[in-house]
């Protein structure tokens, strides 16, 4: 009969036998440890207040210029985390740009978001295109693409930035790159990837279809997101968990905006209370404007207009919108690293 080996052995000789192992660069599995029954993220529910990160981001403006800082950008850390940033594979940071300055052209492997925060008017510029920048607009710099930011307004213009970078140094896939000049020559056209795929369900048929696996479309302006929410809200659409949730597409494949990062943008009403539930992909999320909380793994995360939050994996969270007006957050998530690999899940809890 064929059965599990009952094998015993005195202490001291599987130490001396591990010592060997060590000594060897070869591990024992069976004393280190496997996969767990289900996923424990080491980072923690964390929120960061725009009232503590304003006046740092202000401070750095004038300690630090922009010759010294390829980029004047403060990370946000999650406190249990080793590396700095705000989730497992993806941070969020807080850029400010002030007037007359520039952020000099570069182009790297990692995938970023710009969300603005705070500023009317300065422009980044995507391979050649020039995309205007205002509060609540996301606006998309793919990987590998060029990309510089200017701010010609006489105030900081200051965002958060979204990057993949710690997924991309895990994976030991960067690669970055100085473009020769400090700025881009502009290409002709105002915001041509709005104007080309912006409008839902049309795309210049006099070019082909563009085949990269990011969108196309790098400016979705809150002005058109606000708008399809309320229109939704007020039909009582949306979701048990996150209210009226609508994610940013690349308008050619219908699939995530970029293939590494998810975005989403989502209404709560005043009052409401979203069930529990849990994903494999870590979430930040940014507070366009309201106030409430989220239950996040049994912690209590209160924000209001412009904070930032994280939201572990597979840890459970409810939002709580407490104000008088509609809460709305932004958030982006690794679930399209997820998914692509078959390692996706989510649960509501009690189920
Ligand atoms: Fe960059």
């Amino acid at each position: 009969m064929l059965q599990r080996s009952n094998i015993v052995s005195p202490e001291e000789e599987l130490q001396d036998f591990y010592e060997e192992l060590r000594a060897q660069h070869v591990t024992p599995a069976w004393i280190s440890g496997g996969v767990g029954v289900e996923p424990k993220s080491k980072a923690v529910p964390y929120v960061w207040h725009w009232r503590d990160l304003r006046p740092q981001a202000m401070r750095a403006a004038q300690l630090v210029g922009t010759e010294q800082a390829e980029r004047r950008v403060l990370r946000l850390h999650n406190p249990e985390l080793a590396g700095s940033s705000a989730s497992n594979t993806l941070v969020a940071n807080i850029q400010i740009v002030m007037p007359g300055e520039i952020a000099r052209a570069h182009r790297h492997s990692p995938s970023a978001l710009r969300f603005i925060i705070e500023g009317r008017g300065g422009y980044t510029v995507v391979n050649g295109a020039r995309i205007p920048m205002f509060p609540g607009d996301l606006v998309l710099t793919p990987n590998w693409t060029w990309h510089d930011h200017a701010n010609d307004t006489d105030a900081p213009m200051i965002w958060l930035d979204g990057l993949d970078t710690p997924l991309v140094r895990m994976l030991e896939a960067g690669f970055y790159e100085q473009y020769g000049e400090e700025a881009q020559p502009v290409g002709e056209g105002s915001d041509p990837s709005l104007m080309k795929y912006g409008v839902g369900g049309l795309r210049p048929a006099w070019e082909p279809a563009p085949t990269a696996r990011y969108s196309p479309l790098w400016h979705y302006p809150l002005s058109q997101a606000r708008a399809a929410l309320e229109r939704l809200a007020a039909e009582g659409a949306g979701s048990p968990f996150d209210g009226v949730i609508m994610e940013y597409t690349n308008p050619v494949t219908g699939g995530p905006a970029m293939p590494t990062i998810a975005c989403y943008i989502q209404l709560l009403q005043p009052g409401e209370h979203t069930q529990a539930h849990r994903q494999v992909c870590c979430t930040n999320y940014h507070v366009i404007e309201g106030s409430g909380y989220s239950l996040v793994g049994g912690r209590q995360l209160d924000w209001e207009d412009k904070d930032v939050f994280t939201v572990p994996t597979w840890t459970f969270h409810e939002h709580v919108n407490t104000g008088d007006r509609p809460a709305l957050l932004f958030s982006f998530t690794d679930a399209p690293v997820m998914k692509a690999l078959d390692l996706y899940r989510e649960e509501a809890k009690g189920k």
